[in-house]
């Protein structure tokens, strides 16, 4: 069975072709167009020329995919598409591309929701996660936990109740001089604050000291835990981020020497630590799920990978995170969601509209 998987929810114009051949899912080819260096120059993504740049880039990217895959429209078996969330003007492009192809080439076409395909990029390791399982979705507009029964049956365990993590390292590091997106910046730059603070060279060593050095007692970066202490499981981001405004803005006023790769280290190690106790906590409470999904772009985090990856060590769940490659917006997640969706039944009419709700 072969699928094309077409993205273009926020600021990636993406397609890709998957194969699923006994129950393993393999990449035939994954395009990716990105927009970042257009949105750049406005610090963040703007919706109206998201739009535009899918519509420029969409036919080709989708031609290349085929190409390099070496399969034609007729092999297909379906077309995915990303039909919420997102920006809508951006989901529209793909919907309306992928209603015209599939009619084109009689092929089904299943509409693909974008934080279930973040998910499903982990189907693409070369084991796969045996449900049930719990997913950890981390990315510019989620932060939320779900326990997946099967691969197309998911319920929300717990989620943020304002900001996402990746809107947060992207507004915060943008008022420390990252240019957007600065999730990898901020990600770098944490790394070198880990070090100097503790005078560690090795950055997993330095991570661990961070707690016990005189930087992080003095309460000089002191910041509050975005993770909520009633029992929800839940995050509040807001709360970190306007803390660390307010970090900011002192500093500003009294002119003292400020450490940015410090404040960088104190911020993600805050983010990180809480993002490993909820999940800790979802895994407690979910002791028949034996395995952890990690996804979405902030899943590209060094320091959250480690973490993560030392958690399901303690508890003895086996962990499932994509590839850096797939960790951030692609068309391999949106076939690869299609393949489970499209097994099940899922199959939009003529009249498929995009959405900017969630929709898991
Ligand atoms: O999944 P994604 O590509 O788009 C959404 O669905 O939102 O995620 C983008 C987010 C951005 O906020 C970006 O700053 C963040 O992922 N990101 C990272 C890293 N790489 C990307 N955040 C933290 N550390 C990283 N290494
Ligand atoms: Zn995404």
């Amino acid at each position: 069975m072969l699928y094309l998987g077409i993205e273009s929810s926020c600021d990636e114009t993406a397609a890709a072709v998957v194969s699923a051949e006994n129950g393993r899912l393999s990449v035939l080819s994954n395009i990716v167009a990105s927009q970042i260096d257009t949105h750049r120059l406005y610090g963040g993504v703007v919706p109206e020329i998201a739009s535009r740049a899918h519509a420029e880039a969409i036919s080709r990217v989708t031609k290349r995919a085929l190409d390099e895959a070496g399969v034609s429209a007729a092999d297909l078996t379906a077309v995915g598409v990303t039909a919420h969330p997102g920006l809508i003007g951006a989901l529209l492009v793909g919907v309306n591309f992928a209603k015209g192809f599939a009619a084109a080439n009689d092929l089904p076409l299943v509409p693909v929701d974008h934080m279930r395909a973040h998910i499903a990029a982990a189907y693409l390791c070369d084991e796969m996660p045996v449900p049930p399982f719990l997913a950890l979705a981390v990315s510019g507009g989620h932060t939320s936990l779900y326990r997946a029964s099967s691969y197309t049956a998911f319920s929300p365990v717990s989620a943020t109740r304002d900001d996402a993590i990746g809107e947060s390292f992207d507004k915060i590091g943008r008022l420390i001089g990252i240019p957007y997106p600065a999730g990898a910046g901020f990600d770098r730059l944490a790394a070198e604050g880990f070090c100097r603070a503790s005078g560690e060279d090795d950055v997993r060593a330095a991570y661990k000291k961070f707690e016990k050095t005189d930087v992080y007692k003095s309460g000089a970066y002191a910041l509050p835990s975005p993770a909520m202490d009633d029992g929800s499981g839940d995050f509040s981001f807001s709360g970190l981020k306007t803390a660390a405004i307010n970090l900011l803005h002192r500093y500003e006023q009294t002119g003292e020497p400020f450490d940015e790769a410090i404040f960088a280290a104190a911020y993600t190690y805050r983010a990180v630590e809480a993002v490993v106790k909820q999940t800790d906590l979802a895994l407690k409470r979910s002791p028949d799920c034996r395995s952890l999904v990690v996804a979405g772009g902030v899943a590209a985090n060094s320091h959250l990978r480690a973490r993560i990856a030392e958690l399901c060590k303690k508890r003895a769940v086996s962990l499932f995170m994509p590839p850096l490659s797939l960790c951030g917006d692609n068309g391999a997640m949106v076939a690869a969601e299609c393949h489970f969706s499209y097994l099940d039944g899922v199959c939009a009419g003529d009249d498929l509209n995009a959405s900017a709700a969630d929709g898991i």
